[in-house]
């Protein structure tokens, strides 16, 4: 199966994305093939309304960074939404991410697809009970199966990596896809 890592924060070294190839490595030692994607460089705008995806064969027609992602969302079998918190939801490119997404509501393209969230917080796993809820529903939406959340405490670059529990709990949960 391949396995697509959403990396929606900002930093280089970020806790977000320690987080994420935990995961990745998990399900690497698993057999499965892992790719990632940078959603502050990938050039993705925010969805317009234009209505556009619900005419025709349903597909976004906004030309910008989205086009190149469509194709992987839609070739992997399990998806890692990697996000720092931010004011208790996602930082803006992961959920503008998600507004993009919308082509793909009352279609079966994303059914039955792994659906996982990795979300450190500066004040910790309670700062991210939002956003788990909103995400949560967002893929009970798209028919996707939620296969686990790993959270945990980070303020800093690579603070994660003092977390232990949320560190070894991203790798089990990336071996279990
Ligand atoms: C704009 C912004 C908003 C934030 N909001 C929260 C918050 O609501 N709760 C919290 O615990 N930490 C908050 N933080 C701290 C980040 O969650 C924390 O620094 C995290 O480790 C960043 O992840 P990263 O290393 O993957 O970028 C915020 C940070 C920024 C820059």
């Amino acid at each position: 199966m391949k396995v697509l890592g959403l990396i929606g924060s900002p930093r280089k070294g970020s806790n977000t994305e320690l987080l994420v190839d935990a995961i990745l490595g998990g399900a690497n030692k698993r057999g499965h093939s892992t790719s990632k994607v940078y959603l502050y460089s990938q050039g993705i705008g925010p969805c317009v309304d234009c209505r556009g995806c619900k005419k025709g064969d349903l597909q976004c027609i906004v030309e910008d960074g989205m086009q190149e992602l469509y194709p992987q969302i839609e070739a992997a079998g399990a998806i890692v939404f990697g996000t720092p918190v931010y004011w208790l939801g996602p930082s803006g490119p992961m959920k503008i991410m998600i507004d993009r997404l919308r082509p793909y509501y009352g279609t079966d393209r994303l059914k039955g697809k792994k659906a996982l969230i990795a979300a450190p917080a500066g004040d910790g796993p309670k700062e991210a009970e939002l956003l788990v809820e909103m995400l949560k529903r967002t893929f009970t939406y798209l028919e996707m199966e939620f296969t686990g959340e790993v959270l945990g405490t980070g303020y800093e670059r690579k603070d994660i990596l003092k977390d232990t529990d949320a560190m070894l709990g991203a790798a089990v949960l990336g071996e279990a896809i």
